[in-house]
């Protein structure tokens, strides 16, 4: 990971060896904070309007008082894509409560701590996107307030890891009751007899942002949507599933849990959706 070597923190663009955040920060010692990770193509953020909306919704869903403007953030983010022009590259965002004196209550007197900073990043290889990946199922360990983007991330950070020690890509979550719902750091799609499902918005899921140019996407081909949880077997026995996320943009899953998806290989539909979506970037991005 290069990292560009200027770092926002707190209003100001300084060198990455400065940019220190206290010990007692409520990100480090409680997870209190928000996120967003916003993919840039040559030097040009997509969906950064989508991104930072959605930025603004974590930070009022955990009643966190942002010191900037929407505009004042939008600045801020062009200005760390100055001079940049790697073919990927990923912004990261990330607002805590502050640091004070450790209590779990929001603390009298403290004021949000900001971080953006942006680094070079890889695309999926080809051969990849190609073949697909490989994903396991694992039980949904989380609460309700997925469509968060907030920093506790443990459940998500041991799925992946479970994931990744059974020699899989991506671990989807299955909720008792609902159906698998997310992957650890992505969206599902399935296609069923010809028809598009997700899960529609919920407490169990993040809004993803690919996921919504997906939706549109579909929906402008004429492509017949449904907004649903899948069980496992409904997953299993789907002609094509796929996850979305902004790294990852479109990405089929060939084996799940074991087991073939399709005739194990990426089906029409995704291919479809994949190419699409990669049209749509460069055409939002001006490439
Ligand atoms: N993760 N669900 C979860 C739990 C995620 O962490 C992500 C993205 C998504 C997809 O959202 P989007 O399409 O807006 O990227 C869904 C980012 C990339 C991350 O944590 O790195």
């Amino acid at each position: 990971m290069l990292v560009n070597k200027m770092i926002f923190l707190n209003g100001q663009f300084i060198s990455q060896d400065k940019a220190l955040v206290s010990i007692n920060d409520r990100g480090f010692q409680l997870g209190d904070g928000i996120y967003e990770v916003i993919r840039c193509y040559k030097g040009r953020a997509f969906r950064l309007d989508e991104h930072i909306d959605r930025l603004l919704k974590s930070a009022e869903a955990i009643r966190l008082e942002l010191p900037y403007s929407r505009d004042e953030l939008i600045e801020y983010v062009k200005e760390l894509l100055v001079g940049v022009s790697w073919d990927y590259a990923d912004i990261y965002i990330q607002a805590t409560r502050g640091s004070a004196p450790r209590t779990h209550e929001f603390p009298a007197k403290v004021s949000p701590t900001v971080v953006m900073y942006i680094s070079q990043s890889q695309g999926v290889p080809e051969t990849t996107r190609e073949k697909g990946i490989t994903a396991i199922i694992v039980p949904d360990t989380r609460g309700t307030l997925c469509n968060i983007k907030s920093v506790n991330l443990l459940p998500n950070v041991l799925a992946r890891q479970a994931a990744v020690e059974a020699g899989a890509d991506e671990a989807l979550f299955e909720r008792e009751g609902i159906g698998v719902v997310e992957g650890a750091a992505s969206n599902i799609f399935a296609v069923r007899e010809g028809v598009l499902s997700t899960g529609p918005l919920s407490p169990y899921t993040l809004p993803g942002v690919t996921r919504d140019c997906v939706l549109q996407l579909a929906k402008s081909q004429g492509l017949p949507t449904e907004l649903r949880f899948h069980s496992r077997q409904e997953l299993l026995s789907a002609s094509e599933v796929f996850i979305t996320s902004t790294s990852k943009e479109v990405l089929a899953i060939a084996d799940l849990a074991g087991y073939r998806i399709g005739n194990g290989r990426p089906g029409s539909i995704t291919l479809k959706l994949a190419k699409d979506y990669r049209a749509l970037v460069e055409r939002e991005c001006g490439l």
